[in-house]
């Protein structure tokens, strides 16, 4: 849980400091978002209460989101210019780490879970360290 909130908070003082993303962008990228936020706080309740139910449907929900829907890619396209090929790298990476987890909690193997769990909130965290900042973009 204390990961979770830390994760949060940094999103939150990140949104306050603010970006250079325009708004109508921001609308949907931020509900994507929002909804791999659930769903990876949704896994790690998961994980707690050893709920693989729980954790499935979450793990689902993160990797149904961690593609961007064509239009969003389009404006990420227009916003990033040829750094949206760096921003695809880590979208990729996202999904095949979403699919190793998916597949560690059908296999009930909590200690993979808990590993391919915790790589997925680093390539989260890599993701926003390089396009989630104020300052490089
Ligand atoms: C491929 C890059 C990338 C990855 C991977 C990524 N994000 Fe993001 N994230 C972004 C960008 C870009 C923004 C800023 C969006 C904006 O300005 O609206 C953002 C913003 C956010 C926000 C703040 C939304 C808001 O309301 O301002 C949250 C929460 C978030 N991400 C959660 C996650 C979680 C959880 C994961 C991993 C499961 C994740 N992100 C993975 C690129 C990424």
């Amino acid at each position: 849980m204390k990961t979770i909130y830390h994760f949060c908070w940094i999103f939150v003082s990140m949104s306050a400091i603010g970006n250079s993303f325009s708004d109508t962008e921001n609308q949907s990228l931020n509900e994507i978002m929002r909804a791999l936020s659930d769903g990876s706080e949704q896994i790690q309740q998961g994980i707690s209460g050893e709920n693989y139910t729980a954790m499935q449907l979450a793990a689902k929900k993160v990797l149904q989101r961690s593609k961007v829907p064509t239009d969003v890619m389009a404006k990420l396209v227009e916003e990033l210019g040829a750094e949206v090929m760096r921003y695809k790298d880590f979208e990729t990476a996202m999904y095949y780490q979403a699919k190793y987890l998916l597949k560690a909690i059908e296999q009930r193997n909590i200690e993979k879970v808990s590993l391919h769990y915790h790589q997925l909130l680093q390539q989260c965290h890599d993701c926003h360290a390089i396009f989630f900042t104020p300052c490089t973009l």
